[in-house]
């Protein structure tokens, strides 16, 4: 091959991929109208120091106000990022703080801090090609600020049904009720039922599939880490202190 069929090649090879790149298999999180593009974390009550190492760190893909370098607009490399934010956005949208109910506002604190400090967030990928974007110690500790009550705990004393209903009303009335199925199935009898048993609900397979039988040991583990015992469940929320769950777990024993 002489070096003018190489050039054209290269051109050719690289028209392609620029050609590539106008398609958006994973939808085209580029175009953002005009009035989604507000100011990050409007309305959000936390420390500045907080508020700047999100929008930093993590609004590239959780938020309508990602950038776009160069290389992010050949295909495939175009296809993995856009990927990252469709999915980032859903996961939660910093544009979009403000219209979160205030539990909502508190549960992703919570996950937030979590995976801040498991180090799960940014991801790995992304590291890799963002040299400076992995969370440093002040990093962390500044995220924490979100939700002090995060850490996870595991000590708990005995449980408080009178304590574990307020708890119940609060955190997992969003998605159940104890008579009919919501977001979540009907919770009344669920201790000591069979997981994935409610006629009619749609269960994730894994929950489905599970045999587990909901008692102590079993709320306890779901409620602490839903994914880490069964991955790819439904149920996107955790209770991160160790009293809360206890008793939450007592309650649950009083409605048969
Ligand atoms: C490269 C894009 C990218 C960046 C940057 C990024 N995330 Fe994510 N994030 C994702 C994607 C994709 C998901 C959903 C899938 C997954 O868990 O990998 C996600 C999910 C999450 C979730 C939800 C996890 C769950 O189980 O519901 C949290 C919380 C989160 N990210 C926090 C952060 C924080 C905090 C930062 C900044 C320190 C950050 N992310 C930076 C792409 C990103
Ligand atoms: C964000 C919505 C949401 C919140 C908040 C939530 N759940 Fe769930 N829950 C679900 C979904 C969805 C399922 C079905 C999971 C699946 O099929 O993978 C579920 C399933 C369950 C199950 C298994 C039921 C069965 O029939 O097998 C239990 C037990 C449960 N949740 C308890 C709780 C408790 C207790 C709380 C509050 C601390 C809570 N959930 C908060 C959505 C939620």
């Amino acid at each position: 091959m002489n070096r003018f069929t190489i050039t054209k090649l290269g051109a050719g090879l690289l028209a392609a991929a620029l050609g590539l790149a106008q398609f958006h298999p994973f939808g085209n999180p580029r175009s953002v109208p005009m009035q989604m593009r507000t100011e990050l974390l409007s309305g959000a009550q936390m420390p500045e120091s907080t508020k700047r190492i999100l929008v930093e760190k993590c609004a590239n893909c959780h938020s309508y106000a990602s950038s776009w370098p160069v290389y992010s607009n050949v295909a495939p490399v175009s296809w993995l990022t856009e990927r990252d934010v469709v999915e980032g956005r859903d996961h939660f949208n910093l544009s979009r703080w403000r219209e979160l109910a205030p539990d909502r506002q508190e549960t992703l604190a919570e996950e937030i801090v979590r995976q801040a400090n498991r180090g799960s967030m940014p991801p790995l990928r992304y590291r890799m090609i963002h040299w400076n974007s992995s969370l440093n110690a002040s990093d962390k500790a500044a995220l924490s600020a979100l939700a002090p009550n995060a850490v996870e705990d595991t000590s708990a004393g005995p449980g408080d049904p009178m304590r574990g209903r307020a708890v119940f009303e609060h955190r997992c009335t969003g998605c159940h009720a104890l008579d009919s199925d919501r977001e979540g199935p009907h919770l009344r009898g669920v201790y000591g039922r069979t997981a994935g048993t409610v006629p009619g609900f749609d269960y994730s397979v894994g929950v489905r599939k599970s045999g587990l039988i909901w008692n102590d040991a079993n709320i306890e583990r779901w409620l602490r880490d839903t994914d880490a015992m069964i991955p790819d469940s439904k149920m996107g929320f955790r209770v991160p202190k160790a009293q809360d769950r206890a008793d939450i777990i007592a309650f649950l024993k009083t409605v048969r």
